[in-house]
């Protein structure tokens, strides 16, 4: 295995140092590091990060390859900055047993990538009437921490119950998307000025925060942990904060797409911005930049939600909702937080690679940049411009909501465990 020295790079943007990755992990850190036999880096003025980790991708392996494969969309993590990825459970064949999530783990292994961390489902097929076989999933080869029907809501709140009090004996988690369906029946875009302005049916707000409510009071009662996906409403930030006043065990994530954009995008029918939960208001993104800093919103995690050409190209009410995000999550951030001054590059490793780590139990993941720690991080170029041209996206798909747009900073290196998956911005298999 190639020993690497990297020269000159800034770890958390802080001061220069040389990093040696040898055996898998960083061996050294220091100045003027030498090292016979391995290959060198030039870093100058580059940022190393911890590998990022996605708590919410959507990989559509098995069932939509013609969407993504588990093969092209770590090839995305990885030329993203990730070196983890969550794999959602809403595949066809659902992730709802110890054979599909086995088989997921099984694909994220050839493809040597990124690790990939199979999500179960809660409920048998998604539909919302049985708990799916979680301790077996638990059990299984891919060691299953998180458990989501994502896409759908577990509305039964009894059925929730039992889901967050089944996963407490193995510290699993509940990621929920928080939606109650009869306030959404036939939802288009955000309940406000522009639904009623373009004429699409809204989707009010309350309908995520009514359940994020039910389920941290469902959390706290029973003491287990619950995990609230793509938190896109001010109102949802103010639940969440109350939850944690109360000490219950709820973590969340917000979006790089809610951070940035506002429901005014759907002004030209362009379903490319049709997403789930919606793209909402200024004051929204606001109140989510807000609670990002302030760590009541605990990581970010992409949705990375890629759909075929038909799916999405389309009109906007048959067209599906999701957006790609793992090639361009990371610029977002430094554009929303990082750039306005709301967090350091060691925010941004915390809530992009520490929280989510921590949140999934990703094993290997989410470590400090120190001696003796998996070399599994990443390099970023924080001075660099670069537009977003979906024919190069290394995605299946082209439904990305930044297209033609101009966003900061590039991922110029990834390594896996001492290994190169992405070198000079260019993925390695
Ligand atoms: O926009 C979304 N797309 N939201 C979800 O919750 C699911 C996802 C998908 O699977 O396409
Ligand atoms: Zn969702």
């Amino acid at each position: 295995m190639t020993s690497w020295l990297i020269k000159g790079v800034r770890p958390y943007g802080e001061e220069p140092v040389d990093l040696l990755l040898s055996g898998g992990v960083i061996a050294e850190v220091g100045s003027g590091v030498s090292a016979a036999g391995a290959q060198r880096l030039d870093a100058d003025g580059l940022v190393a990060l911890p590998g990022l980790v996605d708590l919410h991708t959507h990989l559509r392996e098995p069932g939509r390859e013609d969407a993504e494969t588990v093969l092209t969309g770590t090839r995305a993590a990885a030329l993203g900055g990730y070196t983890a990825v969550f794999a959602m459970a809403n595949t066809d064949p659902v992730a709802d047993t110890a054979g599909v999530v086995e088989q997921v783990w099984r694909l994220g292994r050839e493809a040597g990538l990124a690790d990939v961390f199979p999500v179960g489902a809660v409920t048998v097929g998604l539909v919302g009437q049985r708990l799916a076989e979680l301790g077996a999933m638990a059990d299984s080869a891919a060691g299953v921490r998180v458990f989501s029907d994502d896409g759908r809501c577990v509305a039964d709140p009894a059925l929730m119950r039992r889901a967050l009090e089944y996963v407490k004996a193995f510290d699993g988690v509940i990621a929920q998307h928080a939606e109650e369906p009869r306030l959404t029946e036939g939802a288009q875009l955000n309940e406000g000025v522009w639904s009623a302005r373009l004429g699409l049916a809204g989707w009010p707000a309350a309908a995520e925060e009514a359940i994020i409510a039910r389920d941290a009071l469902l959390a706290g009662h029973v003491g287990s942990r619950l995990h609230v996906c793509h938190v896109s409403t001010a109102g949802s930030v103010e639940i969440l904060r109350w939850a944690r006043s109360k000490g219950f065990r709820v973590t969340a994530e917000v979006t790089p797409h809610h951070l940035l954009l506002t429901d005014e995008l759907a002004a030209g029918y362009d379903p490319v911005y049709k997403v789930n939960p919606p793209l909402r208001t200024e004051a929204d993104t606001a109140a989510l930049r807000a609670a990002l800093a302030e760590g009541v919103i605990d990581c970010v995690a992409t949705d990375h939600a890629p759909h075929a050409l038909e799916d999405k190209e389309t009109e906007w009410a048959v067209a599906r909702p999701g957006m790609l995000g793992l090639e361009t999550a990371l610029s977002v951030v430094v554009q929303t937080m990082l750039q306005p001054g709301l967090l350091g590059w060691r925010g941004i490793a915390d809530r992009m690679s520490a929280a989510p780590a921590r949140i999934g139990s990703a094993g290997g993941h989410g470590h400090d940049l120190a001696v003796g720690q998996p070399a599994t991080l990443v390099l970023v170029d924080p001075e660099a411009r670069w537009t977003v041209d979906p024919g190069r996206s290394a995605s299946r798909s082209r439904n990305t909501p930044f297209a033609g747009r101009e966003l900061p900073a590039r991922v110029i290196a990834t390594f896996l465990r001492g290994v190169p998956t992405v070198l000079d911005g260019k993925a390695q298999r």
